[in-house]
């Protein structure tokens, strides 16, 4: 398959330029603040990793990217544009898209319906075409379910279309997340831990993927534990710890950090060197 979207944006070195600014961002939940006072940027192009201990506020980071709740404090630019007043699905609008830690899917629907559902959010139809089906209605279906099959591929899962999504083994499911996401046409795609659960050979195949979705000219956040894998898919990487952001930075220079060494065994960080 050459490309999975002739209107993405060909692949290449990530350009530098910020696409998503998270801006001294603050969210408490009573006492506790889920994240304190975080600042990073997502660059057009990379794969953006973003790691951290059990808790440390990375969910918590999606869910304020993309809408579901609003920051106490501090506020998320997605090419400059401010998110903080926006819709769940005005963000999708825009260009963000998102996994669940959780899988969530629509368990007795196909496969592709799934995909299908997911990539409806860009049409235009409205009430009285979806009653009526015009033939606009008909050519944005067929578009619709094109682009669906195409990213089943894409995925991995294409032979699997016709399945109910609820009979498909957890890793397919997972791959279904990915697929229905980027069904919503997003720029930026962000994963919360897509390979949980994996075994290592699996978790390899889902990384090739990611390689292949960034390629593909979307950018990438990636939430991951294992840090052998994340060392290895991403271009840079962004550490919380407790809702503070205790490092960014290169691959290479993340894995010498002795501060997040120490985070991420949860020894001193004497012990830890
Ligand atoms: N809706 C909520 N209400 C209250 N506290 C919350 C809520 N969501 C998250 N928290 C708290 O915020 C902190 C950060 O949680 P979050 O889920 O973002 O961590 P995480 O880095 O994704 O962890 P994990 O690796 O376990 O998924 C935790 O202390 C959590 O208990
Ligand atoms: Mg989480």
């Amino acid at each position: 398959m050459s490309t999975v979207d002739s209107t993405v944006e060909p692949a290449g070195e990530p350009t530098g330029r910020a696409m998503l600014e998270v801006d001294h961002v603050t969210l408490r939940f009573g006492g506790v603040a889920a994240l304190d006072d975080v600042s990073f940027e997502i660059r057009e192009g990379e794969i953006l990793g973003l790691i951290g201990p059990n808790g440390a506020g990375k969910t918590t980071c999606f869910n304020v990217m993309t809408g579901v709740y609003k920051p106490t404090r501090g506020e998320v630019r997605f090419r400059g544009q401010p998110l903080t007043r926006m819709k769940r699905f005005q963000i999708t609008r825009l260009g963000i898209a998102r996994t669940f830690q959780n899988i969530r899917l629509f368990k007795t629907m196909t496969a592709l319906d799934n995909v299908m559902v997911g990539g409806d959010t860009n049409s235009s139809v409205g009430l009285l075409n979806a009653l009526f089906r015009t033939p606009r209605q008909r050519r944005e279906e067929a578009e619709t379910h094109r682009r669906a099959v195409e990213l089943l591929d894409f995925v991995g899962i294409g032979r699997r279309a016709e399945e109910l999504a609820a009979n498909l083994s957890y890793g397919d499911q997972r791959r279904l997340e990915i697929a229905r996401a980027m069904a919503t046409n997003p720029k930026l795609l962000c994963l919360d831990e897509p390979a949980a659960g994996f075994n290592p050979a699996e978790k390899q195949r889902l990384m090739e993927l990611i390689r292949k979705v960034r390629d593909q000219g979307f950018t990438v956040l990636l939430i991951e534990h294992d840090m052998r894998l994340v060392m290895g898919v991403t271009d840079r990487i962004v550490v919380l710890e407790f809702g503070r952001k205790i490092a960014e930075g290169p691959p290479a220079q993340i894995r010498d950090d002795p501060a997040v060494i120490a985070a991420y065994l949860g020894v001193d960080e004497d012990d830890a060197s």
